[in-house]
């Protein structure tokens, strides 16, 4: 069963007026991870969406990746925030309003909401994420720190997320699509979302997009990869959620993470592997899949990007490259693309 209508969730309103949330998710949230599971399972070679990384624990264990050495990419993200926020906001004219697609906890995002306050007295900000316990929780979070901001969040899926904030006048806006997010992205999934933001912006409003930058294979792969073991518990918690919310069977022993650059398509591939020769029943899907030992499933790319690359992107989809920022290893790029 699918519900087309979506619901609505003032989040205590009376409590605290400054927040709106919107939740777009569908009111069943396992009908899409339903259909996704049983058909990324019935696919040669199996597969997962991403998206499906973010439930609660997801979330979290997210942030715990943002924390270890070896992932250097919100380091180098957050680096750049620092340094040149006032940069970024100043690139844009008049009052603005600011949109972020894949938001998670907005921590770094708290670096452009002040460069903004310390421009213009009030800001209303537009999250949108697909996991609406991050939203809300980074909603609150931010609105206790910065009594000038104002929320209006969405917790969709990105494309119903900017079909929604299509449809809401706006001041100039500045668009925020940070932490390399665009790199889980094939290049047409990656065009055909940056045409979809592209149709809500104005022309002046931009977007500042993140990338990670191409580099050594070997420190690209031990961000993947870390001693601890946290990207392995993310990616394996993908299997972990199918057994929670669709009566699955996986045994978490029986089954690995794997995560490897290949050169040729310039991006970072996430697996979780079969240890053996094992069947697994997910009942509320009435299915049972058998699995090979060594077989792969397909859990998530990472492309990385090179200068070339982002102007192209910008320039297929309607944007200009205006300016490019990098960390001071240069390991990580902000890119601020104009809406011409
Ligand atoms: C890699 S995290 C990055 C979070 C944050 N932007 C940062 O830079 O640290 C990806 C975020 O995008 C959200 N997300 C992933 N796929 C999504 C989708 N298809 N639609 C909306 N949000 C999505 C996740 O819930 C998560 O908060």
């Amino acid at each position: 069963m699918s519900y087309d209508v979506p619901t609505v969730s003032r989040t205590e309103p009376t409590r605290d007026s400054r927040l709106y949330i919107r939740n777009l998710v569908k009111r069943d949230p396992l009908t899409g991870l339903a259909d996704d599971v049983r058909k990324g399972l019935s696919a040669q070679p199996k597969r997962f969406l991403p998206k499906y990384f973010y439930d609660e624990l997801g979330s979290q264990l997210f942030e715990a990746i943002c924390l270890l050495p070896e992932y250097y990419l919100t380091r180098a993200e957050n680096e750049i925030l620092q340094r040149y926020s006032d940069d970024i906001v100043a690139a844009l004219d008049g009052q603005k309003t600011l949109v972020e697609m894949g938001s998670g906890s907005a921590s770094k995002t708290r670096l452009i909401i002040e460069a903004l306050l310390r421009i213009q007295p009030e800001l209303l900000f537009m999250p949108v994420d697909i996991s609406a316990t991050a939203l809300e929780s980074s909603s609150r979070i931010l609105l206790q720190s910065y009594p000038q901001l104002r929320i209006e969040a969405y917790a969709a899926d990105y494309f119903a997320g900017l079909a929604e904030l299509g449809k809401k006048p706006r001041a100039r806006t500045l668009a925020l699509f940070l932490g390399s997010n665009i790199s889980n992205f094939d290049l047409e999934e990656a065009l055909r979302f940056l045409r979809a933001m592209r149709s809500v912006l104005q022309k002046g409003d931009a977007l500042l997009l993140g990338a990670d930058l191409k580099k050594d294979p070997a420190v690209l792969e031990a961000a993947y990869n870390d001693a601890l073991g946290v990207t392995s518990a993310f990616n394996l918690n993908v299997l972990a959620r199918i057994n929670r919310e669709l009566g699955g069977t996986f045994d978490l022993h029986a089954f690995r993470h794997r995560a490897f650059y290949s050169e040729t398509m310039g991006r970072i591939e996430i697996y979780i592997e079969s240890l053996a020769n094992q069947q697994v029943r997910i009942e509320k899907l009435d299915l049972t899949v058998d699995f090979a030992e060594g077989e792969l499933i397909h859990t998530e790319n990472s492309y990385k990007y090179d200068k070339a690359g982002i102007e192209r992107l910008a320039a297929d989809t309607g944007f200009k490259l205006a300016r490019t920022w990098l960390d001071s290893q240069e390991r990580f790029s902000s890119n601020l693309l104009l809406a011409n």
